[in-house]
Protein backbone atom coordinates (compact mmCIF):
# COMPACT_ATOMS: atom_id res chain seq x y z
CA UNK A 1 0.00 0.00 0.00
CA UNK A 2 1.59 3.18 -0.79
CA UNK A 3 2.17 5.36 2.24
CA UNK A 4 0.28 9.34 2.35
CA UNK A 5 2.49 12.26 3.69
CA UNK A 6 4.17 12.72 6.66
CA UNK A 7 1.92 13.90 9.52
CA UNK A 8 3.67 17.50 8.78
CA UNK A 9 3.43 17.38 5.24
CA UNK A 10 0.19 16.33 5.39
CA UNK A 11 -0.91 18.91 7.82
CA UNK A 12 0.71 21.43 5.31
CA UNK A 13 -1.72 20.16 2.58
CA UNK A 14 -4.50 21.05 4.74
CA UNK A 15 -3.38 24.44 5.65
CA UNK A 16 -2.80 25.19 2.67
CA UNK A 17 -6.89 24.12 1.45
CA UNK A 18 -8.23 25.86 4.78
CA UNK A 19 -6.24 29.29 4.68
CA UNK A 20 -6.70 29.42 1.02
CA UNK A 21 -9.09 33.33 0.59
CA UNK A 22 -10.58 35.01 -2.24
CA UNK A 23 -8.68 38.25 -1.81
CA UNK A 24 -9.85 41.59 -2.95
CA UNK A 25 -8.25 44.02 -0.58
CA UNK A 26 -5.23 44.76 0.93
CA UNK A 27 -2.46 44.50 -2.11
CA UNK A 28 0.66 45.15 -2.04
CA UNK A 29 2.83 47.17 -4.83
CA UNK A 30 5.49 44.83 -5.34
CA UNK A 31 5.47 42.96 -8.86
CA UNK A 32 5.05 39.59 -8.67
CA UNK A 33 9.04 38.18 -9.84
CA UNK A 34 8.94 35.86 -13.12
CA UNK A 35 10.14 32.56 -10.87
CA UNK A 36 7.28 32.74 -8.78
CA UNK A 37 4.60 33.34 -10.90
CA UNK A 38 6.06 30.74 -13.28
CA UNK A 39 5.91 28.18 -10.28
CA UNK A 40 2.05 29.08 -9.49
CA UNK A 41 1.17 28.88 -13.35
CA UNK A 42 3.45 25.65 -14.06
CA UNK A 43 0.72 24.02 -10.64
CA UNK A 44 -2.31 24.67 -12.81
CA UNK A 45 -0.48 23.08 -15.31
CA UNK A 46 -0.48 19.99 -13.53
CA UNK A 47 -4.39 20.02 -13.11
CA UNK A 48 -6.19 16.63 -14.25
CA UNK A 49 -8.08 16.82 -17.37
CA UNK A 50 -10.53 15.19 -18.99
CA UNK A 51 -8.50 12.91 -21.83
CA UNK A 52 -5.73 14.52 -20.74
CA UNK A 53 -7.02 17.49 -22.80
CA UNK A 54 -5.40 20.15 -20.69
CA UNK A 55 -7.83 23.18 -22.43
CA UNK A 56 -6.59 25.71 -20.31
CA UNK A 57 -4.76 28.58 -22.01
CA UNK A 58 -3.08 31.12 -19.20
CA UNK A 59 -3.01 35.07 -20.16
CA UNK A 60 -1.11 37.39 -17.93
CA UNK A 61 -1.85 40.87 -18.29
CA UNK A 62 0.63 43.83 -16.43
CA UNK A 63 -0.41 46.50 -19.06
CA UNK A 64 -2.28 49.21 -17.04
CA UNK A 65 -4.49 51.26 -19.92
CA UNK A 66 -5.48 47.77 -21.04
CA UNK A 67 -6.58 46.60 -16.82
CA UNK A 68 -8.11 49.80 -16.81
CA UNK A 69 -10.33 49.23 -19.98
CA UNK A 70 -11.17 45.48 -18.32
CA UNK A 71 -12.09 47.41 -14.91
CA UNK A 72 -14.41 49.39 -16.50
CA UNK A 73 -16.14 46.42 -18.39
CA UNK A 74 -16.68 45.15 -14.87
CA UNK A 75 -18.03 48.24 -12.86
CA UNK A 76 -20.84 48.31 -15.84
CA UNK A 77 -21.81 44.92 -15.21
CA UNK A 78 -21.39 45.41 -11.28
CA UNK A 79 -23.45 48.46 -11.34
CA UNK A 80 -26.17 46.26 -13.84
CA UNK A 81 -25.64 44.05 -11.00
CA UNK A 82 -26.56 46.60 -8.16
CA UNK A 83 -29.28 47.97 -9.65
CA UNK A 84 -31.22 44.51 -9.64
CA UNK A 85 -30.69 43.78 -5.93
CA UNK A 86 -33.43 44.45 -3.34
CA UNK A 87 -32.97 47.09 -0.50
CA UNK A 88 -31.04 45.53 2.24
CA UNK A 89 -28.51 43.44 -0.40
CA UNK A 90 -28.48 46.66 -1.87
CA UNK A 91 -26.63 48.55 0.72
CA UNK A 92 -24.64 45.40 2.09
CA UNK A 93 -23.59 45.18 -1.98
CA UNK A 94 -22.48 48.71 -2.05
CA UNK A 95 -20.09 47.82 0.80
CA UNK A 96 -18.33 44.69 -0.73
CA UNK A 97 -15.13 44.91 -3.01
CA UNK A 98 -15.59 42.53 -6.00
CA UNK A 99 -12.40 43.06 -7.82
CA UNK A 100 -8.90 44.45 -7.65
CA UNK A 101 -8.12 44.48 -11.12
CA UNK A 102 -6.08 47.87 -11.04
CA UNK A 103 -5.11 46.85 -7.50
CA UNK A 104 -2.87 43.83 -8.47
CA UNK A 105 0.38 43.87 -10.34
CA UNK A 106 -0.79 41.08 -12.29
CA UNK A 107 -3.86 39.55 -13.54
CA UNK A 108 -4.33 36.15 -15.28
CA UNK A 109 -7.04 34.82 -17.34
CA UNK A 110 -7.70 30.96 -17.68
CA UNK A 111 -9.36 29.81 -20.56
CA UNK A 112 -11.02 26.76 -22.24
CA UNK A 113 -11.13 25.05 -25.26
CA UNK A 114 -13.73 23.15 -25.43
CA UNK A 115 -12.55 21.43 -28.80
CA UNK A 116 -8.78 20.90 -28.22
CA UNK A 117 -7.48 17.14 -29.01
CA UNK A 118 -10.54 16.62 -31.58
CA UNK A 119 -13.52 14.40 -31.13
CA UNK A 120 -12.29 11.75 -29.26
CA UNK A 121 -10.86 13.04 -26.61
CA UNK A 122 -12.00 10.61 -23.69
CA UNK A 123 -14.57 11.40 -21.39
CA UNK A 124 -15.89 14.81 -23.05
CA UNK A 125 -17.93 13.50 -25.76
CA UNK A 126 -20.68 12.34 -22.79
CA UNK A 127 -19.86 15.59 -21.00
CA UNK A 128 -18.73 18.03 -22.60
CA UNK A 129 -18.87 20.84 -19.90
CA UNK A 130 -16.22 18.35 -18.26
CA UNK A 131 -13.84 20.43 -20.74
CA UNK A 132 -14.87 23.84 -18.84
CA UNK A 133 -13.89 21.63 -15.61
CA UNK A 134 -10.71 20.69 -16.47
CA UNK A 135 -9.73 24.57 -16.49
CA UNK A 136 -11.45 25.16 -13.34
CA UNK A 137 -9.10 22.49 -11.86
CA UNK A 138 -6.30 24.61 -12.96
CA UNK A 139 -7.58 27.56 -11.23
CA UNK A 140 -7.76 25.12 -7.94
CA UNK A 141 -4.37 24.03 -8.18
CA UNK A 142 -3.17 28.27 -9.18
CA UNK A 143 -5.29 29.55 -6.01
CA UNK A 144 -3.64 26.97 -3.64
CA UNK A 145 0.13 27.14 -4.77
CA UNK A 146 -0.46 30.97 -4.82
CA UNK A 147 -1.55 30.64 -1.09
CA UNK A 148 1.35 28.64 -0.27
CA UNK A 149 3.86 31.32 -2.02
CA UNK A 150 1.97 34.73 -0.50
CA UNK A 151 0.10 35.62 -2.86
CA UNK A 152 -3.58 36.60 -2.75
CA UNK A 153 -6.01 35.58 -5.99
CA UNK A 154 -9.16 36.93 -6.49
CA UNK A 155 -11.65 35.84 -9.05
CA UNK A 156 -13.81 38.36 -10.71
CA UNK A 157 -16.68 36.94 -12.42
CA UNK A 158 -18.66 40.42 -13.16
CA UNK A 159 -18.15 40.28 -17.16
CA UNK A 160 -20.15 40.10 -20.05
CA UNK A 161 -18.10 37.12 -21.51
CA UNK A 162 -17.84 37.99 -24.90
CA UNK A 163 -17.00 41.82 -24.06
CA UNK A 164 -13.99 40.23 -22.10
CA UNK A 165 -12.83 38.27 -24.66
CA UNK A 166 -13.17 40.46 -27.46
CA UNK A 167 -10.40 42.82 -25.17
CA UNK A 168 -7.79 39.83 -25.05
CA UNK A 169 -8.42 39.06 -28.78
CA UNK A 170 -9.59 35.70 -27.61
CA UNK A 171 -10.37 33.41 -30.89
CA UNK A 172 -14.71 31.94 -30.76
CA UNK A 173 -13.55 28.75 -29.62
CA UNK A 174 -11.83 29.86 -26.65
CA UNK A 175 -13.97 30.25 -23.68
CA UNK A 176 -13.10 32.55 -20.58
CA UNK A 177 -13.60 30.28 -17.38
CA UNK A 178 -11.77 32.92 -14.43
CA UNK A 179 -10.30 36.54 -14.17
CA UNK A 180 -7.81 36.61 -11.20
CA UNK A 181 -6.72 39.26 -9.82
CA UNK A 182 -2.96 38.10 -8.59
CA UNK A 183 -0.91 40.51 -5.80
CA UNK A 184 1.35 39.96 -2.40
CA UNK A 185 -1.04 41.13 0.31
CA UNK A 186 -0.56 42.15 3.56
CA UNK A 187 -2.45 39.43 5.45
CA UNK A 188 -5.24 36.42 4.56
CA UNK A 189 -8.55 36.92 6.21
CA UNK A 190 -9.34 33.71 8.60
CA UNK A 191 -12.89 33.40 6.65
CA UNK A 192 -14.43 34.21 3.69
CA UNK A 193 -15.03 38.04 3.57
CA UNK A 194 -18.77 37.22 2.59
CA UNK A 195 -18.63 35.24 5.25
CA UNK A 196 -17.57 37.95 7.61
CA UNK A 197 -19.28 40.49 5.96
CA UNK A 198 -23.09 38.49 6.76
CA UNK A 199 -23.49 38.31 3.03
CA UNK A 200 -23.68 34.36 3.22
CA UNK A 201 -22.96 31.48 5.58
CA UNK A 202 -20.90 28.70 5.27
CA UNK A 203 -22.78 25.27 5.10
CA UNK A 204 -22.13 22.48 8.13
CA UNK A 205 -20.35 19.58 5.58
CA UNK A 206 -23.59 17.24 7.62
CA UNK A 207 -25.65 18.82 4.89
CA UNK A 208 -23.34 18.67 1.89
CA UNK A 209 -22.75 14.52 2.55
CA UNK A 210 -25.32 11.99 1.53
CA UNK A 211 -24.80 7.86 2.03
CA UNK A 212 -25.43 6.00 -0.62
CA UNK A 213 -28.51 7.72 -2.14
CA UNK A 214 -29.37 12.02 -2.54
CA UNK A 215 -30.78 12.41 0.45
CA UNK A 216 -29.42 10.07 3.31
CA UNK A 217 -27.42 12.90 4.26
CA UNK A 218 -24.63 11.96 6.88
CA UNK A 219 -21.10 12.33 7.57
CA UNK A 220 -19.04 9.42 7.18
CA UNK A 221 -18.68 7.12 9.98
CA UNK A 222 -21.81 8.34 11.87
CA UNK A 223 -25.68 7.08 10.93
CA UNK A 224 -27.25 8.48 8.57
CA UNK A 225 -29.50 11.65 9.60
CA UNK A 226 -33.05 12.41 9.37
CA UNK A 227 -33.18 16.44 8.58
CA UNK A 228 -36.48 16.31 9.64
CA UNK A 229 -36.16 14.68 13.14
CA UNK A 230 -32.57 17.22 13.15
CA UNK A 231 -34.29 20.13 12.99
CA UNK A 232 -37.06 19.13 15.42
CA UNK A 233 -34.47 18.48 17.68
CA UNK A 234 -32.41 21.65 17.29
CA UNK A 235 -36.12 23.84 17.91
CA UNK A 236 -35.53 25.49 21.42
CA UNK A 237 -37.89 27.56 23.50
CA UNK A 238 -36.46 31.53 23.46
CA UNK A 239 -33.88 32.72 25.42
CA UNK A 240 -35.13 34.25 28.88
CA UNK A 241 -32.17 36.20 30.17
CA UNK A 242 -32.13 37.82 26.44
CA UNK A 243 -35.50 38.61 26.38
CA UNK A 244 -35.18 39.94 29.81
CA UNK A 245 -32.84 42.04 28.71
CA UNK A 246 -34.77 43.00 25.64
CA UNK A 247 -37.59 44.33 28.12
CA UNK A 248 -35.67 46.14 30.84
CA UNK A 249 -34.00 47.93 27.87
CA UNK A 250 -37.43 48.76 26.62
CA UNK A 251 -38.26 50.42 29.68
CA UNK A 252 -34.93 52.38 29.95
CA UNK A 253 -35.04 53.75 25.94
CA UNK A 254 -35.86 57.47 25.50
CA UNK A 255 -39.67 56.70 25.65
CA UNK A 256 -42.79 55.99 28.24
CA UNK A 257 -42.79 53.01 29.14
CA UNK A 258 -45.02 50.28 26.95
CA UNK A 259 -45.39 53.15 24.41
CA UNK A 260 -44.15 51.26 21.03
CA UNK A 261 -47.36 48.67 22.27
CA UNK A 262 -46.68 45.11 20.53
CA UNK A 263 -43.70 46.05 18.71
CA UNK A 264 -42.01 45.80 21.84
CA UNK A 265 -43.70 42.18 22.62
CA UNK A 266 -42.09 42.14 18.84
CA UNK A 267 -38.36 43.14 19.36
CA UNK A 268 -39.03 41.21 23.01
CA UNK A 269 -39.40 37.91 21.15
CA UNK A 270 -36.85 38.59 18.71
CA UNK A 271 -34.25 39.23 21.46
CA UNK A 272 -35.41 35.55 22.45
CA UNK A 273 -35.22 34.00 19.42
CA UNK A 274 -31.25 35.37 18.60
CA UNK A 275 -30.62 34.63 22.24
CA UNK A 276 -29.26 38.21 22.21
CA UNK A 277 -30.20 41.68 23.45
CA UNK A 278 -30.28 43.71 20.92
CA UNK A 279 -31.16 41.32 18.28
CA UNK A 280 -29.83 41.28 14.50
CA UNK A 281 -31.86 43.37 12.26
CA UNK A 282 -33.95 40.87 10.45
CA UNK A 283 -32.54 41.80 6.98
CA UNK A 284 -31.85 40.78 4.44
CA UNK A 285 -35.37 39.06 3.98
CA UNK A 286 -36.54 36.90 1.65
CA UNK A 287 -39.87 36.00 0.35
CA UNK A 288 -40.66 31.94 -0.80
CA UNK A 289 -43.70 31.50 -2.20
CA UNK A 290 -44.41 27.77 -2.59
CA UNK A 291 -46.27 26.44 -5.11
CA UNK A 292 -48.72 23.85 -6.20
CA UNK A 293 -52.13 22.54 -6.85
CA UNK A 294 -54.34 20.40 -5.58
CA UNK A 295 -56.86 17.83 -6.19
CA UNK A 296 -59.48 19.21 -4.29
CA UNK A 297 -60.25 21.54 -7.21
CA UNK A 298 -62.06 18.91 -9.06
CA UNK A 299 -65.11 19.93 -6.43
CA UNK A 300 -65.49 23.01 -7.68
CA UNK A 301 -64.39 24.99 -4.77
CA UNK A 302 -62.95 27.61 -6.75
CA UNK A 303 -63.98 29.38 -9.89
CA UNK A 304 -60.19 29.88 -11.23
CA UNK A 305 -58.85 26.97 -13.26
CA UNK A 306 -55.84 25.24 -11.70
CA UNK A 307 -53.55 26.78 -14.89
CA UNK A 308 -53.75 30.01 -13.54
CA UNK A 309 -51.58 28.50 -10.61
CA UNK A 310 -48.22 27.61 -13.13
CA UNK A 311 -50.00 31.24 -14.88
CA UNK A 312 -48.76 33.46 -11.28
CA UNK A 313 -45.72 31.32 -11.58
CA UNK A 314 -44.75 33.03 -13.95
CA UNK A 315 -45.95 35.85 -12.94
CA UNK A 316 -44.03 36.13 -10.27
CA UNK A 317 -40.59 35.12 -11.77
CA UNK A 318 -41.70 37.56 -14.06
CA UNK A 319 -41.68 40.25 -11.12
CA UNK A 320 -45.40 41.58 -12.51
CA UNK A 321 -47.19 40.18 -9.18
CA UNK A 322 -48.40 42.54 -6.35
CA UNK A 323 -45.90 40.29 -3.71
CA UNK A 324 -43.07 41.10 -6.14
CA UNK A 325 -44.29 45.25 -5.63
CA UNK A 326 -44.36 45.01 -2.10
CA UNK A 327 -41.08 43.24 -1.36
CA UNK A 328 -39.39 45.78 -4.00
CA UNK A 329 -40.93 48.38 -1.55
CA UNK A 330 -40.12 46.59 1.35
CA UNK A 331 -36.22 45.80 0.54
CA UNK A 332 -37.38 42.07 0.06
CA UNK A 333 -36.14 39.54 -2.22
CA UNK A 334 -38.18 36.99 -4.17
CA UNK A 335 -37.96 33.22 -4.55
CA UNK A 336 -40.35 30.98 -6.21
CA UNK A 337 -40.57 27.13 -5.13
CA UNK A 338 -42.06 24.84 -7.07
CA UNK A 339 -43.23 21.87 -4.45
CA UNK A 340 -46.40 20.79 -6.76
CA UNK A 341 -47.34 22.46 -9.62
CA UNK A 342 -49.37 20.35 -11.96
CA UNK A 343 -47.76 21.33 -15.22
CA UNK A 344 -43.93 21.46 -16.33
CA UNK A 345 -42.24 24.96 -15.16
CA UNK A 346 -39.55 26.12 -17.55
CA UNK A 347 -36.13 26.65 -15.30
CA UNK A 348 -35.99 30.42 -14.74
CA UNK A 349 -33.40 32.38 -12.19
CA UNK A 350 -35.10 32.31 -9.03
CA UNK A 351 -37.47 29.36 -9.56
CA UNK A 352 -36.50 26.76 -6.87
CA UNK A 353 -37.90 23.18 -8.94
CA UNK A 354 -38.47 21.10 -6.23
CA UNK A 355 -41.73 19.30 -7.59
CA UNK A 356 -42.96 16.48 -4.91
CA UNK A 357 -45.70 15.67 -7.41
CA UNK A 358 -48.59 17.37 -10.02
CA UNK A 359 -50.56 18.23 -7.58
CA UNK A 360 -52.23 16.29 -4.53
CA UNK A 361 -54.78 14.11 -4.89
CA UNK A 362 -58.54 14.96 -4.15
CA UNK A 363 -59.09 14.31 -0.10
CA UNK A 364 -62.70 14.01 -0.54
CA UNK A 365 -62.04 10.92 -2.18
CA UNK A 366 -58.60 10.11 -0.27
CA UNK A 367 -55.60 11.39 1.53
CA UNK A 368 -54.21 13.77 -0.63
CA UNK A 369 -50.75 12.74 -0.44
CA UNK A 370 -48.37 9.89 0.91
CA UNK A 371 -46.58 9.94 4.42
CA UNK A 372 -43.52 9.97 2.26
CA UNK A 373 -44.75 12.94 -0.04
CA UNK A 374 -45.63 14.98 3.14
CA UNK A 375 -42.11 13.68 5.10
CA UNK A 376 -40.62 14.95 1.14
CA UNK A 377 -42.70 18.43 1.16
CA UNK A 378 -41.56 19.21 4.72
CA UNK A 379 -38.10 18.72 4.32
CA UNK A 380 -38.19 20.26 1.00
CA UNK A 381 -39.21 23.29 3.02
CA UNK A 382 -36.66 23.22 5.91
CA UNK A 383 -34.24 23.46 3.08
CA UNK A 384 -34.98 26.02 1.48
CA UNK A 385 -35.43 27.70 4.79
CA UNK A 386 -31.70 26.30 5.45
CA UNK A 387 -30.38 27.68 1.93
CA UNK A 388 -31.96 30.78 2.11
CA UNK A 389 -30.17 31.60 5.61
CA UNK A 390 -27.13 30.04 4.45
CA UNK A 391 -27.13 32.42 1.38
CA UNK A 392 -27.50 35.39 4.06
CA UNK A 393 -30.99 35.88 5.04
CA UNK A 394 -32.19 36.52 8.11
CA UNK A 395 -35.26 36.70 7.89
CA UNK A 396 -37.43 34.71 5.86
CA UNK A 397 -41.00 35.29 4.81
CA UNK A 398 -43.59 32.87 3.37
CA UNK A 399 -45.59 32.94 0.38
CA UNK A 400 -48.01 30.73 -1.39
CA UNK A 401 -49.76 30.12 -4.51
CA UNK A 402 -52.91 26.89 -5.36
CA UNK A 403 -55.78 27.37 -6.76
CA UNK A 404 -57.96 25.65 -4.44
CA UNK A 405 -55.45 25.90 -1.45
CA UNK A 406 -57.69 27.99 0.85
CA UNK A 407 -60.05 24.97 0.85
CA UNK A 408 -56.95 22.87 1.56
CA UNK A 409 -56.25 25.27 4.69
CA UNK A 410 -59.67 25.18 5.91
CA UNK A 411 -59.49 21.38 6.09
CA UNK A 412 -56.22 21.68 8.07
CA UNK A 413 -58.11 24.13 10.33
CA UNK A 414 -60.57 22.53 11.40
CA UNK A 415 -57.98 18.87 11.98
CA UNK A 416 -55.68 20.87 13.97
CA UNK A 417 -57.51 23.13 15.95
CA UNK A 418 -61.51 21.63 16.12
CA UNK A 419 -62.80 24.20 14.44
CA UNK A 420 -66.40 23.80 12.71
CA UNK A 421 -65.56 23.85 9.01
CA UNK A 422 -68.83 26.38 8.80
CA UNK A 423 -66.36 28.71 11.37
CA UNK A 424 -62.79 27.85 9.64
CA UNK A 425 -63.92 27.91 5.71
CA UNK A 426 -64.26 31.82 3.92
CA UNK A 427 -64.75 32.54 0.42
CA UNK A 428 -60.91 32.56 -0.63
CA UNK A 429 -60.37 34.75 -3.61
CA UNK A 430 -64.70 35.64 -3.53
CA UNK A 431 -66.85 32.82 -4.64
CA UNK A 432 -70.50 32.85 -4.70
CA UNK A 433 -73.16 31.46 -2.21
CA UNK A 434 -73.28 27.91 -4.36
CA UNK A 435 -69.19 27.29 -4.73
CA UNK A 436 -69.21 27.94 -1.03
CA UNK A 437 -71.77 25.40 0.28
CA UNK A 438 -69.96 23.34 -1.99
CA UNK A 439 -66.31 24.26 -0.50
CA UNK A 440 -67.90 23.50 3.18
CA UNK A 441 -69.46 20.63 1.89
CA UNK A 442 -65.77 19.12 0.90
CA UNK A 443 -64.35 19.83 3.86
CA UNK A 444 -66.90 18.27 5.68
CA UNK A 445 -66.66 15.13 3.84
CA UNK A 446 -62.63 15.03 3.94
CA UNK A 447 -62.82 15.24 7.54
CA UNK A 448 -65.51 12.62 8.06
CA UNK A 449 -63.58 10.30 5.60
CA UNK A 450 -59.98 10.84 7.13
CA UNK A 451 -61.15 11.07 11.14
CA UNK A 452 -58.00 12.94 11.20
CA UNK A 453 -55.82 12.76 14.52
CA UNK A 454 -54.19 16.44 15.25
CA UNK A 455 -51.66 14.04 17.16
CA UNK A 456 -50.38 12.71 13.90
CA UNK A 457 -49.46 16.20 12.25
CA UNK A 458 -48.04 14.62 9.38
CA UNK A 459 -50.97 11.91 8.89
CA UNK A 460 -52.84 15.80 9.21
CA UNK A 461 -51.09 17.12 6.54
CA UNK A 462 -50.50 13.91 4.12
CA UNK A 463 -54.44 13.47 4.38
CA UNK A 464 -55.75 17.08 3.39
CA UNK A 465 -52.40 19.07 3.02
CA UNK A 466 -51.08 21.06 -0.10
CA UNK A 467 -47.68 20.39 -0.89
CA UNK A 468 -47.58 24.24 0.41
CA UNK A 469 -48.76 24.02 3.25
CA UNK A 470 -46.52 20.69 4.11
CA UNK A 471 -43.10 22.50 2.82
CA UNK A 472 -43.98 26.29 4.40
CA UNK A 473 -44.52 23.48 7.73
CA UNK A 474 -40.96 22.31 7.09
CA UNK A 475 -40.00 25.97 6.40
CA UNK A 476 -41.33 27.59 9.69
CA UNK A 477 -39.67 24.28 11.40
CA UNK A 478 -36.05 25.28 9.67
CA UNK A 479 -36.21 28.81 10.56
CA UNK A 480 -37.19 27.76 13.85
CA UNK A 481 -34.07 25.64 14.42
CA UNK A 482 -31.41 28.45 13.43
CA UNK A 483 -33.51 30.70 15.09
CA UNK A 484 -34.36 33.02 12.28
CA UNK A 485 -37.69 34.72 12.35
CA UNK A 486 -39.85 33.66 9.73
CA UNK A 487 -43.07 36.39 9.14
CA UNK A 488 -46.35 34.28 8.55
CA UNK A 489 -48.54 35.36 5.60
CA UNK A 490 -52.45 34.89 5.51
CA UNK A 491 -54.51 31.39 6.20
CA UNK A 492 -52.39 29.08 4.27
CA UNK A 493 -49.35 30.07 6.47
CA UNK A 494 -51.32 29.76 9.27
CA UNK A 495 -52.47 26.35 8.60
CA UNK A 496 -48.69 25.09 7.77
CA UNK A 497 -47.94 26.57 11.18
CA UNK A 498 -50.06 24.95 13.13
CA UNK A 499 -48.88 21.46 11.76
CA UNK A 500 -45.32 23.22 12.68
CA UNK A 501 -46.20 23.67 15.98
CA UNK A 502 -47.98 20.49 16.30
CA UNK A 503 -44.93 18.57 15.67
CA UNK A 504 -42.59 21.14 17.65
CA UNK A 505 -44.17 23.59 19.65
CA UNK A 506 -41.25 25.77 20.42
CA UNK A 507 -41.83 26.43 16.63
CA UNK A 508 -43.78 29.35 17.28
CA UNK A 509 -41.06 31.47 18.98
CA UNK A 510 -39.87 32.34 15.75
CA UNK A 511 -43.05 33.05 14.05
CA UNK A 512 -44.96 36.02 13.62
CA UNK A 513 -47.97 36.52 12.46
CA UNK A 514 -47.38 39.54 8.92
CA UNK A 515 -51.41 40.12 9.27
CA UNK A 516 -54.93 39.34 10.09
CA UNK A 517 -56.39 37.65 6.64
CA UNK A 518 -60.35 38.07 5.74
CA UNK A 519 -60.22 34.09 5.39
CA UNK A 520 -62.73 33.43 8.57
CA UNK A 521 -60.23 30.27 9.09
CA UNK A 522 -57.16 32.72 9.41
CA UNK A 523 -58.76 34.52 13.10
CA UNK A 524 -59.27 31.34 14.37
CA UNK A 525 -55.44 30.17 13.40
CA UNK A 526 -54.05 33.08 15.03
CA UNK A 527 -55.80 32.94 18.31
CA UNK A 528 -55.15 28.98 18.76
CA UNK A 529 -51.66 29.75 18.07
CA UNK A 530 -51.56 33.10 20.09
CA UNK A 531 -49.94 35.28 17.21
CA UNK A 532 -51.09 38.94 17.20
CA UNK A 533 -51.42 39.74 13.47
CA UNK A 534 -48.93 42.91 12.82
CA UNK A 535 -51.24 44.38 10.21
CA UNK A 536 -55.23 43.78 9.07
CA UNK A 537 -56.19 45.68 6.23
CA UNK A 538 -58.92 43.03 5.06
CA UNK A 539 -55.84 41.25 2.43
CA UNK A 540 -57.60 38.03 1.22
CA UNK A 541 -54.56 37.76 -1.83
CA UNK A 542 -52.14 35.38 -0.32
CA UNK A 543 -48.72 34.92 -2.20
CA UNK A 544 -47.20 36.74 1.05
CA UNK A 545 -48.03 39.96 0.30
CA UNK A 546 -49.28 40.43 4.39
CA UNK A 547 -46.32 39.30 5.95
CA UNK A 548 -44.37 41.35 3.23
CA UNK A 549 -46.03 44.70 4.10
CA UNK A 550 -45.64 43.78 8.01
CA UNK A 551 -41.22 43.41 6.83
CA UNK A 552 -40.64 47.08 8.10
CA UNK A 553 -42.56 46.83 11.29
CA UNK A 554 -40.59 43.98 12.62
CA UNK A 555 -37.44 45.49 11.20
CA UNK A 556 -38.52 48.65 13.09
CA UNK A 557 -39.25 46.84 16.45
CA UNK A 558 -35.65 45.09 16.20
CA UNK A 559 -34.25 48.53 15.08
CA UNK A 560 -35.81 50.83 18.07
CA UNK A 561 -34.54 48.12 20.46
CA UNK A 562 -30.72 48.52 19.24
CA UNK A 563 -30.42 52.14 18.06
CA UNK A 564 -32.79 54.27 20.75
CA UNK A 565 -30.82 55.92 23.01
CA UNK A 566 -31.63 54.94 27.09
CA UNK A 567 -32.42 57.88 29.90
CA UNK A 568 -29.27 57.43 31.55
CA UNK A 569 -26.66 57.35 27.60
CA UNK A 570 -29.41 60.37 26.36
CA UNK A 571 -29.24 62.29 29.31
CA UNK A 572 -33.15 62.56 29.62
CA UNK A 573 -34.74 62.54 33.15
CA UNK A 574 -36.91 59.31 33.46
CA UNK A 575 -40.24 59.84 34.92
CA UNK A 576 -39.11 57.82 38.17
C1 LIG B 1 -16.41 30.80 -9.92
C2 LIG B 1 -16.14 31.88 -8.93
C3 LIG B 1 -16.43 33.20 -9.27
C4 LIG B 1 -16.21 34.22 -8.34
N1 LIG B 1 -16.48 35.52 -8.68
C5 LIG B 1 -16.22 36.52 -7.80
C6 LIG B 1 -16.42 37.89 -8.13
O1 LIG B 1 -16.80 38.25 -9.22
N2 LIG B 1 -16.15 38.83 -7.21
C7 LIG B 1 -15.72 38.49 -5.97
O2 LIG B 1 -15.50 39.39 -5.17
N3 LIG B 1 -15.50 37.20 -5.61
C8 LIG B 1 -15.75 36.21 -6.50
N4 LIG B 1 -15.51 34.91 -6.14
C9 LIG B 1 -14.99 34.61 -4.80
C10 LIG B 1 -16.02 34.02 -3.87
O3 LIG B 1 -16.87 35.01 -3.40
C11 LIG B 1 -15.29 33.33 -2.73
O4 LIG B 1 -14.56 32.27 -3.25
C12 LIG B 1 -16.22 32.80 -1.66
O5 LIG B 1 -16.85 33.86 -1.02
C13 LIG B 1 -15.49 31.96 -0.63
O6 LIG B 1 -14.45 32.68 -0.05
P1 LIG B 1 -12.96 32.12 -0.05
O7 LIG B 1 -12.58 31.89 -1.48
O8 LIG B 1 -12.14 33.18 0.62
O9 LIG B 1 -12.98 30.84 0.74
C14 LIG B 1 -15.72 33.90 -7.06
C15 LIG B 1 -15.40 32.56 -6.74
C16 LIG B 1 -15.59 31.57 -7.67
C17 LIG B 1 -15.23 30.16 -7.30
Amino acid sequence: MAEGYPPEQRDAVYRVIAERRDVRRGFRPEPVPADVLGRVLAAAHQAPSVGFSQPWDFIVITDRARRERIAALARRRRDEFAADLPGARARAFDQLKIESILDTPVNLVVSCDRTRGGRHTLGRATQPRTADFSSVLAVANLWLAARAEGLGVGWVSFFDERELAAELGLPPHLEVIAYLCVGYVTDFAPEPELAAAGWARRRPLAWAVHAEEFGRRGLPGEEPVDPLADVLAAIAPPDAEAMTAARERQDRMTKPRGSLGALEDISVRLAGLAGACPPPLPEPACVAVFAADHGVHAQGVSPWPQEVTAQMVANFLAGGAVVNAFAAQAGAEVTVVDVGVAADLEAVPGLLPRKIARGTADFTAGPAMTRDQATAALVTGLEVARDLVAAGNRCLITGDMGIANTTASAALICAFTGADPADATGRGTGIDAATYARKIDAVCRGLSRHQPDPADPLGVLAAFGGFEHAALAGFILGAAALRVPVILDGVIAGAAALAAVALAPDAICACFAGHRGAEPGHAVTLDYLGLRPLVDLGLRLGEGTGAVLALPLVQSAARALRDAATFDSAGVADKH
